[in-house]
């Protein structure tokens, strides 16, 4: 039996951080579903919002909760921003190199409906991967890939651990807390710019425990993602293109989004998804980014890595432009939690980062304000854990089961099935009609000879179909057409 003070599900930032806040002497043992570096982190792009000073607060709180539709809890904002003031300084102190000038100061960029540069940046567009780098190697604490959890060990309202394959060979890891740092839902929708990795299976869990989600009708769509390729997971074109000067266009070289907001491509990212979206529908027109407003070392000094990607692909920058549609990016909505990411009437149980729902993003959330969210929470999290009392307790012995069925023979085509419909009907335009034919269509799945993975993929599916149809009106990222 495997028994650590603490267990932490996924090495992405947040999960990464909170190991960076625990102290040797705790035994703490991170896993992760694959290699490490599979997860939304990597992908990264844009950059880490940060407060730029006390002044700049009240700022940032309000661009968040204006993307958010006002919808968001005020306090978490606060929190967010207030923490960045010691958060981003203490990465800095550890050795995290972000982009500088010629004289060492910082460089901050804009991205989408912030008021002003706020956002920190490394390697160009490279920021996730950059800071995941930095995270993995500062964590001392055991890092093991290659583990599933499938199920969490709750007994009266206390974790006491996971089930999970280890190598494919089941096992249950016991742990006095677990925090949950999972990331989104991203393999639910049919086009996403996710990691492989990220299948809603912690989220399902809770739904079969009767662990509350909240916000999940607020799914966000990245506005500029190249899709036109053959793998699951798109290619972003980062929100910072748009903040240094990038023009989104139609086939006849016409800037369309101010049509649908005076900002343009700097309105926030729910209006700007939808505008692209509606002007590809209604028009049948291609949409694309056009950068040839950039001298071309200065493009590819500042984006290396778009730059890099794309020349694999045959374009050259700035001249060419891309085709871009938007693609599912990132969750709004998650496990609900208070702002120490702890759970109601849960003990021993956190959750952190993408996964969590804090209120923190309200209806969408601000361009680059996630990265933030897994440094700050996770701090707070484990402050939380190490100044609580710990009793002592007796674990109840759980068996070993379902190891060996998360997977039946027709699961790949059931979940293409579910990626489309997610697509299709509980996107970014949707209509009630469309809604009720996705929700028949889940349940009818639910009932099929399926494994244990796809059923909890698909608990959390309904999750985000019924909370779609609890919503009547639209609000931020969730935009209902017509009744
Ligand atoms: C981007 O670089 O556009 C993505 C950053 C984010 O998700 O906020």
């Amino acid at each position: 039996m495997q028994k650590y003070d603490v267990l932490i599900i996924g090495a992405g930032i947040a999960g990464l951080y909170a190991a960076m806040q625990l102290p040797a002497s705790k035994k703490v043992l991170v896993v992760c579903k694959d290699i490490p570096w599979e997860c939304n982190t990597f992908y990264a792009q844009g950059g880490m919002t940060t407060a730029l000073n006390e002044a700049d607060i009240p700022l940032h709180v309000e661009d968040t909760m204006a993307a958010g539709s006002y919808h968001n809890n005020k306090e978490a904002v606060e929190i967010l921003s207030r923490t960045s003031l010691e958060t981003t300084p203490d990465i800095i102190s550890r050795g995290m190199e972000f982009d500088t000038d010629e004289s060492g100061n910082l460089l901050y960029t804009k991205e989408a409906a912030h008021s002003v540069e706020r956002i920190i940046h490394a390697g160009g567009d490279a920021t996730g991967r950059y800071m995941h780098y930095f995270m993995m190697v500062q964590n001392k604490h055991q890092l093991q890939k290659n583990t599933l959890v499938y199920d969490l060990l709750i007994d009266n309202g206390r974790c006491f651990g996971v089930k999970a394959t280890v190598n494919y060979e089941p096992t249950t890891i016991y742990a006095d807390d677990v925090i949950i740092a999972s990331g989104g839902i991203g393999s639910l929708y049919a086009y996403n710019t996710n990691s492989r990795t990220v299948s809603a299976d912690i989220h399902g869990i809770c739904v079969e425990k009767g662990i509350e989600l909240a916000d999940m009708e607020f799914m966000q769509f990245h506005p500029t993602v190249f899709v036109e390729t053959p793998f699951a997971r798109k290619l972003l074109l980062t929100e910072a293109l748009r903040g240094e000067g990038a023009h989104v266009v139609d086939e006849e070289g016409r800037r369309f989004l101010f049509d649908y907001d005076e900002r343009g491509e700097l309105a926030s990212r729910d209006i700007v998804a939808r505008g692209i979206f509606n002007h590809k529908r209604k028009t049948g027109q291609k949409a694309y980014l056009d950068f040839s407003m950039f001298e071309e070392k200065w493009f590819e000094h500042r984006f290396p890595n778009i730059t890099h990607t794309f020349a694999r692909l045959g374009y050259k920058f700035p001249k060419d432009k891309i085709a871009i549609s938007p693609a599912f990016h990132y969750s709004n909505g998650g496990i609900k939690c208070d702002t120490n990411g702890c759970i109601d009437g849960m003990e021993g149980l956190y959750v952190i980062g993408e996964a969590a729902r804090t209120g923190v993003h309200g209806a969408n959330r601000l361009a680059s304000n996630s990265l933030l969210e897994g440094v700050v929470f996770a701090k707070r999290a484990v402050d939380h854990l190490l100044s609580k009392e710990h009793k002592a307790m007796k674990t109840p012995l759980f068996e070993k089961d379902y190891g060996n069925i998360l997977h039946k023979e027709n699961d790949k085509i059931y979940k293409q099935k579910l990626r489309q419909v997610m697509w299709d009907d509980i996107g970014i335009i949707r209509t009630r009609k469309g809604l009720h034919e996705a929700k028949n269509l889940i349940y009818d799945m639910k009932n099929k000879e399926i494994g244990r993975l796809l059923k909890l993929r698909l608990n959390t599916a309904s999750a985000i179909v019924d909370a779609a149809l609890a919503r009547k009106e639209s609000l931020g990222s969730h935009y209902i057409e017509s009744l």
